[in-house]
């Protein structure tokens, strides 16, 4: 899958831009506050539709307009695509592809597929279980674009859910209304809870074989990766070793739940249980890697997991993503840099930023399209100069 060209008006600092993408093998050069990683989240607003830095949809226009436009040509399966996105809360997104609105996120997503990897996801096993959340939902939903409806429905049931229970704390006693709407929502939440965990489950199992056998061989040794998917309603699951538990299993398991934390969450007025409380676990050895391991070690885990990713949609697309490297090349020591580069196919479409062309080899850069970014403005580097900065 290629990115041809790529058009923002009013995201983040980008006023008007208009830039064409031809060739697979990208560099965006610029200091630093220019704008470089807001393009490459615009196009993970376009693989995934949600920011990966943004708590809202707000944040990410432009600074005092009111709506925000992203659009972008593709090639896909040979053809052309042309995605659409329009931003302007309150009102809801509009959503096109190929001129046509789509009305649920399912039917927008799955045109562009992206692998991102920046300078975050390598805190990924240090940083907290949303983040981690975070991850795998982006993830899922590319290559089971229903999954994005399903954690939207998940999201309703719950507010409304929570919001009963606070109606529960005020009042002494419980209508037989309320009790009935009660078990209603736990119902619901339970089947949609279910659909989650599964969908996590099974995308773990897919990702965990071939991040294993990528981790052992960056790492050079006889360590042995396993991914946990941690779950305080439906127990742990070993990818490596587990069967994937059916849904009807991990139904009983939601019920039995919030019969157990019937009270806890009564005090507490909010729902305790489910995969909005989940996390995923890594173990090096047996141990967990998320306390055990070196900085070293983490950072070849997520190596692992991104490589493992571009693999995996592979296998379920047929085509290959689009890679975004956001300054991580210079995060990473000689060897991880290394493997990185020579396990990215050349067909493989990669953008990647940086703040200095210093760190590429003249040879790297040869058959490489440049490009500054200043200020919230593209332009092409017609004489790839390397002494930019
Ligand atoms: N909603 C917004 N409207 C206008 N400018 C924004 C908005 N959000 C962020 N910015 C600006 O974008 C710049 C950061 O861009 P970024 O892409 O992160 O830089 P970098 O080139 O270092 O990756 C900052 O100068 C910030 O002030
Ligand atoms: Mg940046």
């Amino acid at each position: 899958m290629f990115l041809n060209k790529l058009k923002l008006k009013n995201f983040r600092n980008y006023e008007i831009c208009e830039t064409e993408f031809p060739g697979n093998k990208i560099l965006l050069v610029g200091k630093n506050a220019q704008g470089k990683t807001n393009l490459l989240e615009s196009l993970h607003y376009l693989a995934t539709l949600s920011s990966f830095r943004a708590s809202n949809d707000g944040e990410i226009i432009k600074w005092g307009a009111d709506h925000c436009l992203i659009e972008a040509d593709l090639t896909k399966y040979g053809a052309d695509v042309e995605l659409k996105i329009l931003i302007n809360p309150p009102r809801q997104k509009v959503l096109k592809v190929n001129g046509l609105k789509k009305s649920s996120f399912s039917d927008f997503l799955g045109n562009l597929l992206i692998v991102n990897f920046n300078v975050a996801d390598l805190l990924l096993l240090r940083g907290s279980p949303s983040d981690r959340r975070k991850w795998l939902d982006d993830a899922i939903s590319q290559v089971y674009p229903a999954y994005k409806d399903r954690l939207n429905k998940y999201s309703r049931i719950k507010t409304q859910r929570n919001n009963l229970l606070k109606d529960f704390k005020t009042s002494i006693n419980l209508s037989s209304s309320q009790e009935e709407l009660l078990s209603v929502l736990n119902e619901q939440l339970a089947v949609s809870g279910s659909n989650i965990v599964h969908l996590r489950n099974k995308y773990l199992k897919e990702i965990q074989q071939k991040a294993r056998e990528k981790h052992k061989n960056i790492s050079l040794s006889d360590e042995d990766l396993k991914i946990v998917y941690l779950s305080n309603t439906t127990g742990n699951f070993n990818a490596a070793e587990d069967e994937i538990p059916k849904p009807d299993k991990l139904l009983e398991y939601f019920q039995n739940m919030f019969k157990e934390k019937r009270a806890e969450e009564l005090a507490r007025a909010q729902t305790l249980i489910g995969p909005h409380r989940d996390d995923v676990g890594f173990m090096i050895n047996g141990k967990n890697a998320v306390s055990y391991a070196s900085q070293g070690q983490q950072r070849t885990v997520v190596l692992a997991l991104k490589l493992s990713e571009i693999d995996l949609i592979e296998e379920i697309i047929q085509e290959s993503p689009v890679l975004l490297l956001d300054d991580v090349l210079a995060e990473l020591d000689n060897e991880r840099q290394e493997f990185l580069l020579k396990s990215i196919k050349q067909t493989t479409q990669t953008i990647i930023t940086t703040t200095s062309l210093s760190a590429f080899s003249d040879g790297y850069l040869k058959d490489k399209k440049i490009y500054t970014i200043d200020s919230g403005s593209v332009k092409e580097n017609l004489n790839n100069e390397k002494a930019y900065l």
